[in-house]
């Protein structure tokens, strides 16, 4: 997601914009530029290529003059690739109006868009759909609207696509106009000053109050206070949340990464679900689902993106066998343009971190105009998503960093976990197989703590993948899942290509694959009553002379025969019940990616191409 930040009326409006940027520097982006309005009212620009410090180091050598309105912006780039000239702010001008705009989202009627601006004497320097977005507001300003809102609501009325972008206009200091259609921008609250910005943390440090806008909502701030207008361009009011950030801003506290403490922290995480969202006498799960008539739900879609999809396919399988209501899982970027059938009274479930993900997000207002009652499980209470939903569970899991997902992936896992048992409960289903899964749960956080502290087994394994150029992970039932996310977490951050499959999958075709240069990842435990089929697979690949990882607990080690175990390379687990194995299993697949990431040097914190939170489609 691109990063926005605006401010004005504040005496030092580049340093906020810049610092700013830099809290919004983890969501991703490959160029970065501020624009301010000086003293005579003339829009200064600067834009660089790379990292943050570019910028930074640009406005040091060419120094803008002192100024109290500014925009900025962080650019992962859709159109047009990494360049200076495709960077934000964009400046458009019509007759005697020159604007900048910054933009998160695609205008996807850009080149019509262009070729109409042509005609009235435009002139484009990039490749970008944004910059058609000041010259459609400028045109608008020099035929009909009287003022900059008005203007935005004429041009926005042309733009098909996602969007939140804004709009500075020159000769009008301490005048800052947003506006939002599918991705995010709210309003900072300020003491004399006001600000905007696609992320509240941009923010953090000037204010605590924030107004998350609408669709189509109008903000323009003054030094005076903020007004909006609707989508319909008459005012209206939209309530202010106090957010405390101050703990988002906390730095990574002695790890090298913040990848390698959010993975530390998800046992306080799992601890702090369970004691939010279960009874603490009968830990029977409670979590916040009174919107919703549980005993009525007769099917289920979870529909998600990347890591979440996969926590979703573990919420599948927890949902059929305690609740026995089917559940159909879907990314939604198929979901949503197959035009789905929805059973009546059907659960839609989102599964977002960011709760902004812009093809989820669109699924989810498909179910809700069909009339599906929307349950989302996100990180983000103030997200879009969590503003749409008939009921949210958080995910508790606290800002979450790093671009690939750790924490909040557990979180996932074990709230869904919880909802299926709630669901269960509701249902009238399993109270023994249900107790006995809470019960489970609750020794999670020190199975987690002892599996992130057992590193030296992935660390002799590292050493074996650095030069590999590709593997296979292999699962079998909720684990199956699992082999999923591990393979998309070395892919992520050691770019290292992995493909996973069921593991009965293999022998019906990636088996070709298989040979003595292919590491392949098999995950088994002994407790979910399908080791042997997994032993099997394994024999199929030893017979190959596949490298074979071994993901098991004790229990399946005792059961290999020795000849077998001399050719593996074996993690262990600890033998655990089946509810939780999938939670268990995935920490060393996590770090396994993390150690290898670090020992071939990638950036794993913000990895190439990667943005935490895709608002686009
Ligand atoms: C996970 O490591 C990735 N960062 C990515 O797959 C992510 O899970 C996906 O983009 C969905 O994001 P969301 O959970 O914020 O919707």
């Amino acid at each position: 997601m691109c990063g926005i930040v605006g401010v004005v009326s504040n005496p030092s409006a580049k340093d906020i914009v810049l610092t700013g940027l830099q809290r919004l520097e983890y969501r991703g982006y490959d160029s970065a530029g501020i624009a301010t309005l000086n003293s005579s009212g003339s829009i200064e620009l600067r834009r660089a290529v790379g990292k943050l410090q570019a910028l930074v180091t640009e406005t040091e050598t060419n120094p803008l003059q002192s100024a109290t309105t500014g925009i900025g912006h962080t650019r992962w780039a859709t159109h047009g690739a990494p360049t200076t000239a495709n960077a934000h702010p964009h400046i458009g001008h019509m007759g005697k109006h020159k604007l900048a705009v910054v933009h998160n989202g695609i205008i996807e009627n850009y080149q019509e868009l262009r070729a109409e601006l042509g005609q009235l004497g435009a002139t484009f320097h990039s490749q970008t759909d944004t910059e058609t977005i000041p010259y459609v507001i400028a045109t608008a300003l020099e035929r009909s609207a009287e003022t900059l809102p008005q203007a935005v609501h004429a041009a926005t009325q042309k733009f098909r696509g996602s969007f939140a972008f804004v709009v500075m206009q020159e000769d009008q200091p301490d005048v800052l106009t947003g506006t939002r259609r599918g991705a995010p921008l709210c309003v900072g609250v300020g003491e004399g000053a006001n600000y905007l910005a696609s992320d509240p943390l941009a923010l953090a440090g000037l204010t605590s109050k924030f107004i998350f806008l609408e669709d189509d909502d109008i903000a323009t701030i003054t030094p005076k206070g903020v007004s909006i207008l609707d989508g319909k361009g008459k005012p209206v009011d939209r309530p202010v949340k106090v957010l405390d950030l101050t703990t988002d801003l906390a730095g990574k506290n002695g790890f090298k990464h913040f990848m390698l403490k959010e993975i530390h922290e998800q046992p306080a995480v799992v601890s702090r679900l369970l004691q939010s969202y279960t009874n603490p006498v009968d830990l029977s799960p409670v979590l916040p689902l009174q919107g919703l008539n549980l005993a009525g739900i007769t099917h289920i879609n979870i529909i998600a993106c990347g890591t979440a999809y996969y926590a979703s396919l573990i919420g599948k399988h927890y949902i059929e066998q305690f609740a026995r209501i089917p559940v159909n899982v879907e990314v939604a970027s198929e979901f949503r343009y197959r035009n789905p059938p929805y059973q009546k009274g059907g659960l839609f479930i989102a599964v977002s971190q960011s709760g902004e993900t812009a093809d989820t997000l669109a699924a989810l207002e498909h179910a809700k105009a069909a009339g599906q009652n929307i349950l989302v499980f996100t990180n983000v209470t103030t997200s879009s998503m969590a503003r749409a939903a008939d009921a949210v569970v958080d995910l508790m899991a606290g800002r979450e960093i790093a671009v690939a997902s750790t924490k909040a992936f557990m979180a996932m896992s074990v709230a869904l976990g919880l909802f299926a048992l709630q669901l269960a409960g509701a249902k009238g289903q399993a109270a023994a197989e249900i107790l006995e899964a809470s019960r489970a749960l609750r020794t999670l956080p020190a199975f987690l703590s002892s599996q992130i502290a057992t590193t030296k087994p992935l660390e002799e394994l590292t050493e074996k993948l650095l030069e590999t150029g590709s593997m296979l992970y292999l699962g079998r039932g909720s684990l199956a899942p699992i082999a999923f996310e591990g393979a998309l977490k070395i892919k992520e951050i050691a770019y290292i290509h992995a493909e996973a499959y069921a593991s009965g999958e293999m022998k019906h075709g990636p088996i070709a694959l298989v040979d003595k240069s292919l590491p392949v990842v098999n995950l088994a435990t002994s407790t979910d009553g399908l080791f042997e089929k997994t032993v099997s697979n394994l024999k199929e690949v030893e017979a190959r002379h596949g490298q074979i990882i071994l993901v098991t607990d004790a229990e399946g080690i005792a059961k290999l025969d020795s000849a077998s175990r001399d050719k593996m390379h074996l993690i262990t687990v600890p033998t655990v019940p089946a509810f939780i194995a999938p939670m268990v299993f995935t920490v060393p697949l996590q770090l396994l990616a993390y150690l290898t990431a670090t020992a071939k040097g990638t950036d794993v914190d913000q990895p190439r191409n990667l943005a935490k939170s895709v608002t686009v489609e």
